[in-house]
């Protein structure tokens, strides 16, 4: 085919080819739910269970909760905890730091996102500030 408009159909195809993955960016109202549902059963913001507090999550070294019983391998962990080693960890904590016990990972993007954006709210240094999420 060799009309005047094949040359804009070649285009278009293009054009959406190059068009970026959408980027996830977190949404925190959806991350408080996502914890609820996906991490409260073994964390808390507050204290050990059975897995470590969450409180101060943000900046604080991996395997340094007060109190907690960690594998020798988040011990041995040189890791800090902010939102990229967040998001890796939570994609596949096991390939993330080997040897480690928790036995979860979310694989959807835009959740793990939408975790990350929570946690930066209520386990950062600044935190608490709870209300922005109960309007
Ligand atoms: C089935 C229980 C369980 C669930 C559900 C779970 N975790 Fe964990 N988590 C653990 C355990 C156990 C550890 C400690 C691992 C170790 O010592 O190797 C841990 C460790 C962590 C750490 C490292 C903390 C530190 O002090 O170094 C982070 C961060 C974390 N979890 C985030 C999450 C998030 C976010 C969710 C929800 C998406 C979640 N976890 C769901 C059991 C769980």
């Amino acid at each position: 085919m060799n009309t005047p408009f094949s040359h804009l159909f070649a285009a278009a195809a293009f054009a959406c080819a190059c068009l970026p993955a959408a980027h996830a960016e977190g949404d925190a109202a959806a991350g408080k739910l996502l914890y609820a549902a996906r991490c409260a059963a073994c964390h808390s913001l507050q204290f050990n269970g059975v897995g470590p507090t969450h409180k101060n999550l943000i900046g604080r070294r991996a395997g340094t909760a007060a109190g907690y019983d960690y594998s020798a391998a988040l011990k041995q962990a040189t890791v800090v905890w902010d939102p990229s080693s967040l998001l890796r960890w939570l994609a596949d904590p096991e390939t993330f730091i080997p040897g480690q016990r928790m036995s979860i990972s979310i694989p959807d993007a835009q959740q793990r996102a939408d975790i990350v954006a929570y946690l930066q709210l209520v386990a950062g240094p600044q935190a608490p500030t709870p209300a922005p999420l109960e309007k």
